[in-house]
């Protein structure tokens, strides 16, 4: 029997900030599931910063999305047939293709969600790729310890909003920077200590040093640019600097000057050291035994930004660039 899905697809690559016409849905007819295959029906994808990367047409961690094909992403999605003595219809499975409504790929790309609690959803963000970064991040680089200051940009983002509450669980003062006084505000509620709105405060290093007055030990960096900036010039000596992202210089079309500050590295003795998430695959299991006991002791809460429908998942994607989500960007399926 055939069924048939929408897909989105890279229409032409961005130049810039990406833009609606960058973009097109397209219908498709899927077979039904030969020997080792699956067809899952996705019923939530998730759309991520790191995704623009992709966009442009060059080496890098990931291989870049083609012209005319679908994007991928992570996607939570429900077994409708399966071909594979390893899966049924109704499983719960995760997997790299999102950016679809429903797909036929192979038993050996899907991942059985755990039994749990969690909405299913939770596995892109808190319990997924997202928290994992946070936790990974901020414990193997940052390596926060009590009394510590610990400075997050994008501090209200699927990573970001993790970073502070795994660093209030370790003991640490959090100073975070966020794009609007709303997310400040549910940062306060969910325990950090200090908030700059960095798109009102005028003065982003005076805000810094004020929130932070005796300086930073740990900074995550979601943003770049100016933040890490601030943060090389608030950091203590001996500051950890774990390079998540540098969402501010991802439309970029030349590249930037690097910190003009960076000097400081040398007279701090600062360790700077970026990162990506699946360098830490192995500690997967260590991090879904904390965030799980975590989330149940109340210690750690999440916020979910959610887009209907797969033709709205360009429109979710862009609204990244704009600061529209707090918490995890998610597109459900119908
Ligand atoms: N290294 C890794 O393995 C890894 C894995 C996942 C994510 N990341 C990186 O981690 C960062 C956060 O990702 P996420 O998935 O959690 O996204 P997110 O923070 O949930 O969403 C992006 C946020 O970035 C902020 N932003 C956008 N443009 C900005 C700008 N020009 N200056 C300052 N802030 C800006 C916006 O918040 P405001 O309203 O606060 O501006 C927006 O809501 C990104 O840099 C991403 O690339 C890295």
């Amino acid at each position: 029997m055939a069924h048939t899905s929408r897909e989105v697809r890279l229409k032409s690559r961005p130049v810039g900030t990406p833009k609606a016409e960058n973009f097109e849905v397209a219908s498709v007819t899927l077979a039904d599931p030969g020997p080792g295959e699956v067809l899952v029906k996705n019923l939530w994808m998730s759309v991520d910063p790191y995704m623009r990367g992709r966009m442009y047409d060059r080496e890098s961690y990931v291989p870049p999305f083609q012209i005319g094909e679908a994007l991928q992403g992570g996607a939570v999605g429900q077994v409708v047939a399966s071909g594979d003595p390893a899966f049924k219809a109704g499983d719960l499975v995760e997997s790299m293709f999102g950016w679809r409504e429903a797909f036929v790929g192979p038993a050996g790309a899907l991942q059985k969600l755990p039994a749990s609690n969690a909405p299913p959803q939770a596995y892109l963000g808190v319990l997924g790729m997202p928290g994992m970064t946070a936790y990974t991040g901020l414990l193997n680089i940052g390596d926060p310890k009590p009394g510590e200051t610990v400075f997050v940009s994008g501090g209200a983002g699927a990573v970001g909003s993790i970073v502070a509450q795994i660093a209030k669980i370790k003991g640490c003062t959090v100073v975070a920077s966020v794009g609007s006084d709303d997310k400040a505000k549910w940062l306060k509620g969910v325990g950090v200590d200090e908030v700059v709105n960095y798109k009102t405060c005028g003065d982003l290093l005076a805000a810094v040093r004020a929130a932070a007055p005796k300086g930073i030990d740990v900074y995550f960096d979601n943003v770049g640019g100016e933040h890490l900036e601030v943060a090389l010039e608030v950091a203590r000596p001996g500051a950890r600097f774990a390079e998540c992202g540098m969402i501010s210089q991802y439309n970029d079309t030349e590249p930037k000057p690097g910190p003009r500050n960076l000097i400081y590295v040398v007279g701090k003795s600062l360790k700077i050291q970026g990162f990506i998430v699946s360098n830490y695959w192995s500690q997967r299991a260590q991090f879904l035994t904390d965030m799980t006991q975590w989330i149940a002791e109340g210690k750690i809460k999440w916020e979910e930004t959610v887009e209907n429908g797969i033709e709205n998942a360009p429109k979710a994607f862009l609204n990244l660039f704009s600061g529209a989500n707090t918490g995890k960007m998610l597109v459900k399926l119908s």
